[in-house]
């Protein structure tokens, strides 16, 4: 297959650069990019003309929900989504059933993914059995079978033993320590309440002491609140390894903006509020915050539909992602577009270490997405591929849209 992309802005980050550029692609990769590429007789030519090409977004953070929830998402349903999103690689989360906890599930899960999926999905490992937190996985097994990071997502490791074990396998394999912060001994006494900012802190500070003490790598997952941010900004002055991601939801909303009654908005950790939310958009800007992950939860209407207390937690947000974060942090000024694409592709690419993608340049897999910011939309979860239409984003005015993503030089989503 010979692609030739014609007259798109390429969008740069690895270089800092921004212009128009031709882009040749054969087979899986990126072979040439130049002014005024001449057409060969083979080549499908793509027409780039007032849209702007960036790595394909790299999202460290969702749940594709196979094995054991297919009612909330498969991998058939969530690839294609994150295609729309303008994903070409995602890291998928281990709270599935069974969890992503044995070399057997995780095998079965990428011979699935080589049947299934659109894109390139990379999984975590489970740090204990069924992410319960009483019994550690076989670690070494788990990277040997090629999840890149450890993660009890969904659930905190309570246990200070196992989360040591967890950076001293992952340092060994050179991998990551994925952490879901939530203090259980808070959040276990409250019923609907949200839960108060220091249960994510309490177990943020936990952990950074817990990876200097092994010298590991830490990656806090969706990061929400003031106090977390300032707990990672002290930890990175000193030298720490972490890094952190905030979500589309966290940094666009807040307490104020959406009814925290509505099941819809009900997500872990929850939607705080204005200050938090204006914390989060200042780290992002300053580089405290590394990337934007989505958290992507889909879940099956009903299990949502519910009185607040047993509803279920989460928002699908992969296919809104790259409009809310262009609205709420570009088109508001906060940061430059190529910013944004650093926070979407460059950055999550060096942080999961992943190879040859993240940037555009010559050699690298051509895992492309092609953006329209002239574009405007109302958000409608009824227009949703995924099978979560769970997002409390309804109705949202937004700008910018994803028109074409390439996945390994194969169009994967066309609008
Ligand atoms: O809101 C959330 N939903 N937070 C999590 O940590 C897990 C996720 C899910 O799996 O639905
Ligand atoms: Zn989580």
């Amino acid at each position: 297959m010979k692609i030739l992309i014609k007259n798109g802005i390429v969008v740069n980050p690895q270089n800092n650069h921004e212009g128009q550029y031709d882009i040749r692609i054969e087979d899986e990769r990126i072979t040439e990019i130049g002014e005024n590429l001449s057409e060969k007789d083979d080549d499908q030519v793509i027409d780039a003309t007032n849209l702007f090409i960036a790595p394909g977004f790299i999202d460290l953070h969702v749940h594709l929900r196979e094995p054991g929830f297919s009612e909330k998402e498969t991998i058939y349903t969530g690839t294609r989504a994150c295609a729309k999103g303008g994903y070409t690689r995602v890291v998928c989360m281990p709270n599935t059933k069974p969890a992503l906890d044995t070399p057997a599930v995780i095998e079965s899960l990428m011979d699935l993914c080589k049947k299934d999926a659109v894109i390139t999905v990379v999984p975590t490992g489970a740090i204990t059995k069924s992410i319960a937190g009483d019994v550690l996985t076989a670690h070494d097994q788990l990277f040997e079978s090629g999840v890149c990071a450890l993660s009890d997502d969904g659930r905190t490791t309570m246990n200070v033993d196992y989360m040591h074990a967890a950076f001293k396998s992952s340092k060994l394999a050179d991998k990551l320590v994925m952490t879901h912060s939530e203090d259980h001994e808070i959040t276990e006494r409250l019923s609907d309440e949200i839960y108060p900012t220091q249960a994510e802190s309490n177990i943020v500070k936990r952990d950074i002491e817990i990876c200097a003490a092994e010298n590991g790598r830490l990656h806090v997952s969706h990061v929400s609140s003031i106090d977390a941010i300032e707990a990672i900004r002290a930890a990175k002055a000193k030298g720490i390894q972490v890094t952190c991601e905030a979500a589309p939801h966290h940094f666009a909303l807040s307490e104020d903006s959406v009814d925290m009654q509505n099941t819809m908005s009900k997500v872990n950790p929850p939607i705080r509020s204005e200050k938090d939310r204006i914390a989060i958009v200042k780290a992002l800007v300053d580089g405290t915050i590394d990337v934007i992950a989505t958290d992507h939860a889909p879940h099956e209407l009903e299990s949502k539909l519910r009185p607040y207390a047993s509803a279920s937690f989460g928002i699908s947000g992969i296919e809104t992602a790259f409009s809310v974060s262009y609205t709420a942090l570009v088109k508001s000024g906060e940061i430059s577009l190529l910013k944004l694409i650093e926070l979407l592709s460059y950055r999550p690419a060096q942080i999961g270490k992943f190879k040859e993608v993240g940037a555009v340049e010559v050699g690298y897999f051509a895992d492309l997405v092609l953006l329209d910011l002239n574009a405007e939309q109302v958000i409608d979860s009824s227009t949703f591929i995924s099978k979560g239409k769970n997002t409390p984003l309804n109705g949202m005015h937004t700008y910018g849209a994803v028109a074409m993503t390439l996945h390994h030089g194969n169009v994967v989503y066309k609008r």
